[in-house]
């Protein structure tokens, strides 16, 4: 049985999860993970559908998902269904969970992605920007949000809060852990012409933004999980670079990476948008890390 206050966390194993549960915990929160492997304060989601929510539960998180950026799965027809259905279908099995629920909990926050923004070198997207479905991401990122929406009657009660996350940078995982050995052997640089804007945010302001989306009364809706200040891919390189004192010159061509990653994956890394998180900014969330220098400072160790 849950503890007073808890938080369900499907995908709470995970690099942001782990981060989330730390910060949840810190803060007295009780927290229960959804998981495919069993541990202890786990459930899986088969007894979340058979039993319904743990009693207690101040709100539902998801952020389960098969990892895109595993280099060592091919980008298959297979692979990409569960892609698509780590995401939809348990955000879909969450939310007629809460629609199940006698007593709902406050908020169901989910994410998504900024692959909803159509990839631009000009245009500034902003939560009210319309989204399209011009590839396989930004039809992952609509259906995936649709599916956290709650009937009516539990529509009253919970908040569905969605954050559309940039590439995550932490140190324990993501996109940081990749490319740390490349740099420190002196063999970073950007992708392409490194022009393509590359939304980003640092994982304690991400998950910050989930607690503040779990705690803020009047928070609803989308909104942008990115930095205040956006960067382009080639800005990012330096400043990595300049962190861990290393040269970061050494383009990586984007054919590279369309051929090894397959081009329909390797868009994330090869263009980009600027994204603002103009409605974050508005309910009154306070960054960490704005700008990308302080956040790589912050990731090699330094202040
Ligand atoms: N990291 C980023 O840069 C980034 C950027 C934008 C959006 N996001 C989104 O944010 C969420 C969390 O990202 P993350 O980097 O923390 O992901 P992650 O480290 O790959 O972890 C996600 C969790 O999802 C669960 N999972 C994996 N494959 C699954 C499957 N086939 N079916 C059901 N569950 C599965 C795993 O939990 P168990 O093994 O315990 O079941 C895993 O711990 C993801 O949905 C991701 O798409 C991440």
């Amino acid at each position: 049985m849950a503890s007073a206050s808890s938080i369900l966390v499907g995908g709470g194993t995970g690099f942001v999860g782990t981060t989330l549960c730390n910060a949840l915990r810190s803060k007295g929160y009780g927290v229960t993970i959804i998981s495919r492997m069993p541990g202890p304060h786990r459930v899986s989601w088969c007894d979340i559908q058979t039993k319904g929510l743990p009693k207690n539960t101040k709100a539902v998180v998801n952020l389960a998902g098969q990892n895109v950026m595993d280099f060592t799965r091919r980008w298959t027809a297979g692979f990409k269904q569960n892609v698509y259905s780590s995401r939809v279908n348990t955000t879909k099995s969450l939310a007629s969970i809460i629609d199940e629920a006698n007593e709902k909990p406050t908020a169901f926050v989910t994410i998504s992605g900024v692959g909803c923004y159509k990839p631009d070198k000009q245009k500034e997207y902003t939560e009210e920007s319309v989204c399209g479905e011009f590839d396989f991401f930004s039809k992952l990122c609509k259906d995936w949000e649709e599916a956290a929406h709650l009937s009516d009657l539990s529509n009253r009660y919970c908040r569905v809060v969605t954050i559309r996350s940039g590439v995550v940078l932490g140190r324990e995982g993501g996109m940081i852990k990749q490319l740390h050995l490349p740099f420190y052997l002196g063999l970073g640089g950007p992708v392409g012409n490194g022009e393509q804007y590359m939304p980003w945010i640092h994982i304690e302001d991400l998950t910050n933004i989930i607690i503040h989306a779990i705690e803020t009364p009047n928070v609803e809706g989308i909104l942008n999980g990115v930095a205040p200040k956006p960067c382009t891919n080639m800005e990012f390189s330096k400043a990595f670079g300049n962190a861990m004192r290393r040269p970061a010159l050494l383009p990586l061509p984007s054919f590279v990476l369309n051929m090894l990653l397959n081009k329909e994956r390797a868009v994330m890394i090869t263009e980009g948008q600027k994204v603002i998180p103009k409605r974050t900014i508005s309910t009154g969330f306070n960054y960490k890390y704005g700008d990308i220098q302080s956040a790589c400072r912050a990731l090699v160790g330094g202040n």
